[in-house]
């Protein structure tokens, strides 16, 4: 059997950091069977009865057996408008402002190979959610990292861009609620890079995945809120977190009409969209009563302070998250991001996620996935208290 070579583009991605995690907890999980898994960031309850209920009538309807419009159904779309009118007061043109996606990690790597040519640039958060970074390379393109400090309140500053580099640039990420510093935008941050992309011709591209998880009250800002942000951008969403979706596989592109129309013509040719009853049931999540997110936002506040709290018992000075499911807590001095986790893995056999796999600037602390129940997450922060690492 011949083995073939691999296309350049290929071995430009980047190799899966988390993988090497998996292999390594799936190696304590042979000889235990009370790992507790925090290093991951797949929902773990149901999606709600109701979305559940509106997919099983809708594989009944025989329109649904047929291709789907290649750009997805325009009912879908209108949703989408509705829900960013009814959610933050914005005004999107359904035909020409949504593409429909399959998810938001596909529609990621969709926007470089869209806006990107070999050599450009992209402004990317370190640290970030990996995918940024392999859409990048699959385009050929090149990365301008994007520190996010902590005593910034993990926002980059945009003043140390040098003016080369702005440039350059044709495209930045963006990611409020952060993935994975639990971080949240305000709205200084968002208009700052709105100028940044009008005076630069850079595409600003916040992701929104977090959109609906806030805590303390405050509800998430849209990028699309900002006077000016589709003239310089587009927010992706995704039902994946808000409605516990993330098997079905839907996420949206919002915003500036030229990049929804770049990525409506690269799906032309690389889909013909998404299940039509998944495309009804995600319009009716959008549509219904919105009280399960509601719950779904209180519960992760829940063990948000759960977690936060038996930290603290433990002795470790750790801050509470403003948004996202994730909380992103300091690595004690004499490890590495690595080495820490392996030794909570092995020892008190809880999985965190090394923050040096979402960047180098993520050295340094280790993500914690609120994706457990109260009791369990508990449980780990005893466990790992018993190590005694945070004693001075
Ligand atoms: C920051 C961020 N963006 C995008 C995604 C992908 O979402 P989707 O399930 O819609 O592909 C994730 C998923 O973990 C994420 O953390």
């Amino acid at each position: 059997m011949k083995t073939f070579e691999s296309s350049r583009a290929m071995e430009r991605l980047p190799s899966q950091f988390f993988a090497k995690l998996v292999k390594k907890v799936n190696e304590v999980k042979r000889h235990h069977d009370d790992v507790i898994n925090l290093g991951q960031g797949n929902p773990d309850q149901p999606t709600p009865a109701h979305i559940v209920e509106k997919l099983k009538e809708a594989a009944d309807n025989p329109m649904h057996h047929k291709y789907a419009p290649f750009a997805g159904h325009t009912f879908l779309k209108e949703a989408v408008a509705e829900y960013y009118h009814r959610e933050y007061g914005v005004e999107i043109d359904a035909q020409t402002e949504v593409a429909v996606l399959g998810g938001a990690k596909t529609g990621l790597i969709e926007l470089s190979q869209c806006l990107l040519d070999p050599e450009d640039l992209a402004l990317v958060p370190d640290p970030g959610y990996p995918d940024y970074w392999s859409g990048v390379e699959l385009a050929g393109a090149k990365m301008h990292m994007m520190p996010l400090l902590q005593e910034l309140d993990f926002h980059p500053d945009f003043t140390t861009l040098k003016e080369e580099t702005l440039e350059q640039a044709k495209l930045m990420f963006l990611n409020y609620p952060n993935n994975p510093t639990g971080a949240i935008a305000t709205p200084a941050l968002f208009q700052d890079a709105i100028e940044l992309g009008q005076k630069h011709d850079l595409c600003i591209v916040h992701d929104f995945a977090y959109g609906a998880i806030g805590f303390e009250g405050k509800k998430p800002l849209s990028f699309l809120q900002l006077k000016g942000a589709k003239d310089v951008g587009v927010e992706v969403m995704t039902l994946s977190k808000t409605y516990n979706m993330a098997g079905w596989r839907v996420g949206f592109v919002v915003g500036n009409k030229s990049v929804v129309s770049a990525i409506e013509k690269l799906q032309d040719h690389l889909f013909c969209s998404i299940f039509g009853g998944i495309q009804e049931a995600a319009a009716h999540a959008l549509l219904s009563d919105q009280q399960c997110v509601e719950d779904l936002v209180a519960t992760y506040e829940a063990r948000r302070n759960v977690l936060v709290e038996a930290a603290h018992k433990a002795g470790w000075e750790a801050e509470a998250p403003l948004g996202s499911f994730f909380a992103w807590f300091p690595v004690p001095n004499g490890y590495t991001s690595e080495e820490f986790a392996d030794i909570l893995l092995k020892e008190a056999r809880v999985v965190v996620a090394p923050g040096v796999g979402f960047g180098k600037y993520g050295e340094g602390y280790v993500r914690i996935g609120l994706l457990a129940d109260e009791d369990t997450l508990r449980e780990a922060m005893e466990r790992i208290g018993a190590l005694r690492l945070f004693d001075k």
